[in-house]
């Protein structure tokens, strides 16, 4: 990876600076081949798809410790699944949650798929879902593009089309940087990125790990990133 300068900087940012939350397994630990258990890679993500990380924290630890694996959640009272989850809202995840996994449970033997089309298939995991699933638990070179991530490689790249018709050149630019020896971790560096140092306001240019890089920092004004429509 020597030739993708972007992608050794942010992880070695990473390695220093991530942070640590309970459904991660840490960069120095991945390096001594651990490897995340799938079923809390997918529960997070489903947490995290419309609720804050600050939130999904303490619910995440609760469900694991009721559910410790896929099996126990398949055989779950929906109505404890339902219980466990209020707060949380978006209901549908919930539902959604319980059908995956007696889906795996059943029809999978327990064993979560790896690739993104055969995760895309199961209940509640879309086209976001399925590539951090991929990358994050399976260390697949999934692009994964969210929020957070958008704002990062708009400005990297002061991609002046706005979003949503943005997405496509977005999701092009992740996909030439992936470092395919740690997939996963640049995913969640992003992530990381996104939400501590390239924030959508006031971001902290001074402390990105690859603001010689950024196309935005150069022109001068990071935070038009990404472009408004104009109205
Ligand atoms: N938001 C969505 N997925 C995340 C993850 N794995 N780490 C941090 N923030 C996230």
């Amino acid at each position: 990876r020597g030739a993708n300068q972007v992608a050794s900087a942010l992880l070695d940012w990473y390695d220093a600076h991530h942070r640590e939350l309970p459904w991660r397994v840490p960069p120095r630990d991945l390096k001594l081949g651990v490897r995340p258990d799938p079923y809390c890679i997918w529960l997070s993500e489903v947490m995290l798809q419309q609720t804050t990380v600050e939130a999904v924290k303490s619910y995440f630890t609760a469900f694991v410790e009721q559910w410790p694996d896929v099996f126990a959640l398949a055989a779950a009272d929906n109505s404890d699944v339902m219980r466990a989850w209020a707060g949380l809202g978006y209901y549908s995840r919930a539902r959604n949650l319980k059908a995956c996994a007696e889906t795996i449970a059943t029809q999978y033997a327990g064993v979560f798929p790896e690739t993104e089309e055969q995760l895309r298939s199961l209940p509640g995991i879309g086209p976001y879902t399925a590539a951090a699933i991929a990358s994050i638990a399976f260390n697949r070179p999934a692009a994964v593009v969210d929020g957070n991530i958008e704002r990062v490689i708009s400005r990297l790249y002061a991609i002046a089309t706005p979003l949503p018709a943005a997405k496509i050149e977005i999701k092009q630019r992740v996909t030439e940087i992936l470092p395919f020896d740690r997939p996963g971790d640049f995913a969640q560096a992003m992530m990381d990125l996104g939400a501590t140092i390239c924030s959508p306001k006031r971001p902290k240019c001074m402390l990105c790990p690859i603001k010689e890089h950024c196309a935005a920092l150069a022109n001068g004004d990071p935070e038009i990133y990404p472009a408004k429509a104009a109205k």
